[in-house]
């Protein structure tokens, strides 16, 4: 583990705790990308290209925009909203914090990809069923867990009736205590995507070789039917 790796997972822990501590659990995420002023290193998933389980599973299914429409759930610096976009898909992605939407169009913004400031608690209500792919990458982790049932179900409500979401996690046993942020996702816990009416499609296990603090990642694919029962 580089010191430089230790620092910001360090300040992210202690910028949200304090956030958290004080009945805030959204603010600290604008709070970081903020105070770490353009610099990419302070920030712990800053990848600036696409997240590499979301892309080992996107090439190994093949997947293909073909025009469908796609949001991407808080997506930070818009890394895999461009990767959705130069697949082929017409792409809006969000994000609660503001200086993340501006970062992000300044990077990819000559991309025809609408990016917006928007709180996935108070989504913008033409967006309810709205989309025929979801991604949602390590927004529901870093959410504190009281809070987790409600983000799920925020994020399901999204899909188009026949569309389909993609969820990429930590993952961790169902008996095992999340013990700090992230908080890894349990399978119990995703299955509260299944309560929401939505057909779990495949459900992939990958190993995490590189990070200092390395848990398996959850790739689940969901579906929501024509006709949810
Ligand atoms: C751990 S980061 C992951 C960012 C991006 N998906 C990635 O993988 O690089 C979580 C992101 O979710 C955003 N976020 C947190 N709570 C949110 C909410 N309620 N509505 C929208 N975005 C939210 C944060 O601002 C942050 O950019």
């Amino acid at each position: 583990m580089s010191e430089e790796e230790f620092d910001k997972r360090a300040r992210t822990r202690e910028l949200a705790a304090e956030f958290i501590e004080r009945g805030d659990p959204l603010g600290w995420f604008d709070a970081l990308y903020k105070e770490s002023e353009g610099d990419t290193e302070k920030i712990p998933w800053a990848d600036m290209e696409p997240n590499r389980f979301f892309k080992v599973w996107a090439e190994s299914t093949g997947l293909k925009g073909g025009g469908r429409t796609a949001l991407v759930v808080g997506c930070g610096l818009g890394d895999d909203a461009k990767y959705l976009h130069d697949l082929g898909f017409k792409v809006t992605a969000f994000d609660i914090s503001p200086t993340a939407i501006e970062w992000a169009k300044k990077v990819y913004g000559d991309a025809d990809i609408r990016f917006e400031v928007a709180d996935l608690f108070h989504p913008h209500r033409d967006w309810l069923g709205a989309f025929e792919f979801v991604l949602e990458i390590y927004t529901i982790q870093p959410l504190p867990m009281d809070l987790r049932e409600k983000a799920i179900d925020a994020v399901a409500a999204f899909i188009a009736p026949g569309g389909e979401l993609l969820v990429v996690t930590r993952g961790r046993e169902d008996d095992e205590k999340p013990e700090r942020l992230p908080w890894p996702l349990s399978r119990k816990d995703l299955s509260r995507f299944e309560h929401k009416g939505l057909k779990q499609a495949s459900f992939e296990v990958l190993p995490d070789d590189t990070d200092d603090e390395p848990a398996p990642r959850f790739v689940v694919k969901y579906v929501n039917p024509q006709h949810v029962p």
